[in-house]
């Protein structure tokens, strides 16, 4: 039988969170919707990808994944089912505008309304990511995120999904990770579309925040009400291995490529100078044209953080050496020695408190929201589908109390979501890692609330007093 209620591992004070902080869940188009070539939509770069031998786990697709498509009603059920006030969700763009390029196809953007409405009347507030990962294919055959035509490209699509749900949407957030959807994508390879060249990531970057900035700015000017308009950004912590120089530069490496160079640009309209300087000694600039630094910089008014993990930096390999074969300076992750997640991902709170202060000191003025945070693990489901997940819940418990301390310390952080809902297809990882709060049953896409999930309800109530 499944409880009812849990005795959490750690209690977080009701008083901690004040009762106007936004609680949600989060999940994203590809990871949780199937229906993958229904009502108009057409393939995205992870469609392909999936089908590469060897790029995902196992060979899995999101072809079903939680088939959220076809059981939607029955979902938002569940998450009002679990207190939430907010529910966080993408909008897939080959689904709204198939290939794309031109009008709208109208069955797919009826998918976005009807869970727009469902949410409503459930009473529950649609935070809405206008691009969590899926390029629709034939914008990648056009060169993808490196060619500049595809901010513009992303601008339109965002306007078809703007004139539809704004009346009932209050938040549009841009663009979900826009360094995983770089470096991963056309970098490392390890995400769609799988390509492995530094200049194509680079230039990515610098078209994405473009296709941030203009979509931000061409919704600015369509609203008929006031909007919350933002971006989620995938952030660390970036500390030197060891307090020799070769670490602590390396460590201002990493937190430059991995922080600065969105967020300077997206407050202070420029990229950061010390990494300009970097990339020009390995022959490297962001593509900027005239007046681009402008569009990037359009006033917006929150920024989602996603937090996983915090790490440390070396400036030199296992052997000792500053510079890879292709004469770069050595930036080399190294994970803390804490307990670990089933990503193999450290588990550091205290990191999250210190990144969510020095955002307020480094970017003030800028709201925060936790737009994604949770964990992996091998999840041990009883007969019934239940699990008693000790271990995420008290990850999302020690997360969430950071979040309250960075609060204390002055951080303006105004929600909260967890990722994820469901356990849904984990990206190169396939099925086999596990994040959601509410266990799926692949053969037979039954939910089950997991411990942490009636965990964050009991928290949720208890802190809105
Ligand atoms: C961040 C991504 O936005 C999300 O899609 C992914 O599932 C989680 N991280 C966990 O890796």
């Amino acid at each position: 039988m499944n409880p009812t209620s849990t005795a959490p591992a750690v209690a977080l004070p009701a008083t901690a969170l004040p009762p106007s902080f936004r609680w949600g869940v989060a999940t994203s188009a590809y990871q949780i919707e199937g229906a993958a070539l229904e009502d108009g939509r057409t393939p995205s770069i992870w469609d392909t990808f999936c089908r590469v031998p060897g790029a995902v786990v196992g060979a899995d697709n999101g072809d079903v994944a939680c088939d959220h498509y076809h059981r939607m009603p029955q979902d938002v059920a569940l998450i009002k089912s679990l207190g939430v006030d907010s529910y966080r969700f993408s909008v897939s763009w080959p689904r709204v505008q198939p290939g794309g390029r031109g009008p709208a196809n109208p069955a797919g953007l009826a998918f976005y309304d009807r869970l727009v409405d469902e949410l409503l009347a459930n009473g529950i507030d649609p935070f809405v990511t206008l691009y969590h990962w899926d390029l629709p294919q034939e914008l990648e055959d056009a060169g993808g995120w490196p060619v500049r035509d595809t901010a513009y490209r992303f601008a339109d699509y965002a306007m078809l999904v703007f004139d539809k749900l704004q009346d009932r949407v209050d938040t549009f957030t841009t663009l979900n990770e826009p360094w995983c959807s770089a470096w991963l994508g056309y970098q490392v390879g390890v995400h769609a579309p799988g390509r492995r060249n530094f200049d194509d990531a680079l230039h990515a970057v610098h078209h994405l925040l473009l296709g941030h900035g203009l979509a931000t700015q061409r919704m600015q000017a369509a609203q008929s009400r006031p909007h919350t308009y933002g971006i989620t950004l995938n952030m660390g912590t970036a500390d030197p291995a060891s307090d020799t120089d070769t670490d602590r530069e390396a460590a201002r490496r990493a937190d430059g490529m991995g922080l600065r160079i969105y967020l300077d640009p997206l407050r202070y309209g420029r990229y950061p100078a010390d990494v300009v300087a970097d990339l020009a000694a390995r022959g490297s600039a962001f593509p900027v044209h005239d007046g681009d630094l402008e569009v990037i910089s359009a006033p917006f008014d929150l920024l989602g953080v996603n937090f996983y993990f915090g790490q440390d930096f070396a400036g030199t390999d296992p052997d000792g050496n500053t510079h890879d074969e292709q004469g770069d300076p050595v930036v080399r992750p190294i994970l803390p020695d804490v307990a670990r997640t089933a990503m193999d991902w450290p588990i550091t709170p205290e990191r999250f408190t210190r990144l969510l202060v020095r955002l307020h000191r480094d970017y003030p003025g800028l709201p925060l929201v936790v737009t994604e945070n949770g964990a992996a693990f091998d999840d041990k489901p009883d007969a019934s589908g239940y699990v008693a997940d000790d271990d995420r819940t008290a990850y999302l418990a020690a997360h969430i109390a950071a979040v309250a301390d960075a609060r204390r310390e002055g951080a303006d952080i105004r929600g909260y979501f967890a990722w994820s809902l469901l356990d849904n297809f984990e990206w190169a990882e396939g099925y086999a890692k596990r994040f959601g709060i509410v266990h799926v049953d692949y053969q037979s896409q039954r939910r089950t609330p997991k411990q942490s999930a009636l965990w964050y309800r009991d928290t949720i109530t208890r802190t809105r007093g």
